[in-house]
């Protein structure tokens, strides 16, 4: 297909709808990811935490479409990603609270970066678009950060896992403030 043709049918440039593609790939990752930390806590007793992760998972999938959406609509070509594989055994719940921080770190630094591609390449169409995501992931970290110091907070003596458990969920049921 000529440049001319392409540009009849997209005037997002080729290098974009790959980044924006590659994001779809991180947001199924971490999708599955959460997916398999909400696994964890259910077989370890600790419902409200596997809740929170649960819902958690299906916010990524969420974030995937709304990119897949988008790469229709500017008339790209959207991927459906391949799913590396997750962890599945982990050291105990601190240790995922610090792997979800990191992932949406992660995530983060991939948003601006693409982002900061967009703004090179004058694409401020779709870094509009992208905005929405870094004010979702303000909210997110935060949240994730929220997770250890609950944690670190109540700590895990005298029953405290169990108390641990029932304040995180309400992080996603919003009866914390
Ligand atoms: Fe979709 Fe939590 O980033």
């Amino acid at each position: 297909m000529s440049t001319s043709v392409i540009r009849l049918k997209t005037s997002v440039q080729e290098s974009i709808l790959e980044l924006l593609n590659e994001q779809i790939g991180m947001e199924a990752q971490s999708s599955a990811a959460y997916l398999s930390m909400a696994a964890w806590c259910y077989s370890q007793g600790l419902n409200g935490c596997g809740a929170y992760f649960k819902i958690q998972s299906g916010e990524e999938r969420d974030h995937m479409l709304k990119l897949f959406d988008y790469i229709v609509d500017v008339g790209g070509l959207p991927v459906s990603p391949a799913i590396a594989r997750v962890e599945k055994t982990f050291e105990g719940l601190r240790d995922i609270l610090v792997k979800a921080l990191e992932q949406e770190i992660s995530i983060t630094q991939s948003f601006n970066r693409i982002t900061e591609q967009c703004h090179k390449a004058k694409d401020y169409q779709t870094a509009k678009f992208l905005q929405w995501y870094l004010d979702e992931q303000l909210e997110e970290e935060q949240q994730a950060r929220r997770c250890i110091e609950i944690y670190d907070l109540i700590g895990t003596e005298d029953g405290g896992l169990y108390r641990i458990d029932k304040e995180i969920i309400k992080l996603k049921t919003h009866e914390e403030k």
